[in-house]
């Protein structure tokens, strides 16, 4: 066996990658490992059914446990090499960024958090699978989701040679079975108090479902909120805070310049303080299933408004309306698990090149749950006081509002008169 520790480049940026590795002729298969109960027993059963050496890697993409722990359960169980990838710069550059600037929301509603998560760890996996010649790739998404999907039809664009193999929607156990056979196999897990709840956590959101959360007709108990305060509880005072962006990305918070990580960390704890953030909603998945599920999205939910108030400022309204219908098909794409395609590289193309003038500073007021954007301001804003006033200064024509009407209503007036004659 080989024990090394090193720093290796995973895409563009550079990655301290601590690796374990061991030798043998089995073909091997990449496996994505959380650290959990399912993951876990999939290195062994993967080892056992398929006959493959197991690579395990863990990407952090914001809620992680630590690196060494982590290497150091999956070299246990039998992985032959294990790696651990701080993800989160790339999370933030390449996945949180573009779905920001498109105003994110799937049905209007859900920032995407999970789905943008998702071709993140396929492309690290599909990276991760060249490095070490392995013609399969292992994920622990059920049958039923959307997750599947992601990364199936993912993994496939990016390698089409590539195998999957998911145990999930292959075995018949239960959580009691995986536990008895982990159990069996002298498997290292740490079984905690079991949840009632199904969840996913990275720095945009944290998705729950499950458990009570599955009669539509109840409220979601506060137990299936970890990241929010109640708004109950919230300050009683509200808090203000300032949001510089430029291009239509936010750099600054209350003038204090920051990178991307570090700036949706820090809005993410002031909106928790606040109970903002909680969203409640009954969704179509791809798959065809409604599903109830609740997303705490305290930073998208602050930055996607203050975003959305910049671009009103700064953006004519046909190029408004225009990039919503843009963004709802973004949205979507993210949704169906078709990020990696050339629909969306030209869908953010275009996104990209209405961002230009996105730069100023938005107000935003955090107060028992709610975040209102109660100012803007903008060395590009649109906003012409002397147009919009209705005090002193106005310097908007009125009389030519009166041959705008005529020529605006005609139309109306015409089918008006030609119908009431039939
Ligand atoms: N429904 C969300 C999506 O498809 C989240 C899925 C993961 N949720 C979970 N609780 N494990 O993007």
């Amino acid at each position: 066996m080989v024990s090394a520790q090193s720093f290796i480049m995973v895409g563009k940026y550079p990655k301290r990658i601590k690796m374990q590795t061991n030798h043998s002729d089995k073909d091997k298969v990449v496996l994505a490992y959380s650290g959990g109960l399912d993951t876990s027993v999939a290195i062994r059963w993967l080892q056992e059914r398929y006959d493959l050496d197991v690579v395990a890697v863990a990407i952090n993409v914001g809620q992680p446990p630590s690196s060494d722990d982590i290497i150091a359960r999956a070299k246990k169980i039998g992985a032959i090499a294990a790696y651990y990838i701080d993800a989160q710069q790339e999370f933030v550059d390449d996945f949180v960024f573009p779905s920001l600037k498109a105003n994110a929301m799937y049905q209007g509603v859900y920032p995407l958090s999970t789905a943008i998560a998702r071709p993140l760890i396929v492309k690290k996996l599909v990276e991760i699978a060249k490095k070490e010649g392995a013609k399969y790739i292992a994920h622990g998404c059920t049958g039923k989701g959307n997750d599947q999907v992601r990364f199936d039809v993912g993994i496939n664009t990016l390698d089409p040679d590539l195998k999957i193999i998911a145990p999930l929607r292959e075995w018949v156990m239960t959580r009691e079975d995986e536990i008895e056979y982990a159990r069996q196999k002298d498997i290292p897990i740490r079984v905690k108090k079991e949840s009632p709840f199904s969840t996913d956590e990275n720095l945009w959101g944290r998705s729950c479902e499950c458990g009570i959360l599955e009669d539509p007709w109840q409220e979601p108990p506060e137990e299936a909120w970890e990241w929010t305060t109640s708004p109950l509880e919230a300050p009683d005072q509200p808090e203000y805070i300032e949001i510089d962006f430029v291009d239509g990305l936010p750099v600054a918070l209350n003038g204090e310049k920051m990178g991307g990580v570090e700036l949706i960390k820090a809005v993410h704890a002031i909106a928790c303080r606040h109970g903002v953030g909680r969203i409640d909603h009954v969704e179509d998945r791809l798959v065809g299933i409604k599903s109830r599920e609740t997303y705490e999205c305290p930073a998208a939910v602050v930055l996607t408004a203050a975003h959305q108030s910049m671009e009103f400022l700064t953006l004519p309204k046909d190029l408004l309306a225009f990039k919503k219908d843009v963004e709802k098909r973004f949205s979507e794409l993210t949704y169906d698990g078709l990020w990696f395609g050339m629909l969306m590289e030209s869908l953010q193309k275009f996104i990209d090149h209405t961002q230009n003038q996105v730069t100023g500073t938005i107000r935003v007021k955090l107060y028992k749950g709610s975040a209102k954007v109660v100012g803007r301001k903008s060395p590009y804003s649109m906003y012409d006081e002397g147009l919009s006033t209705y005090a002193v200064g106005d310097s908007f024509d009125h009389n030519s509002a009166v041959g705008f009407i005529y020529c605006w209503g005609l139309p109306y007036r015409t089918a008006s008169r030609a119908h009431k004659k039939e």
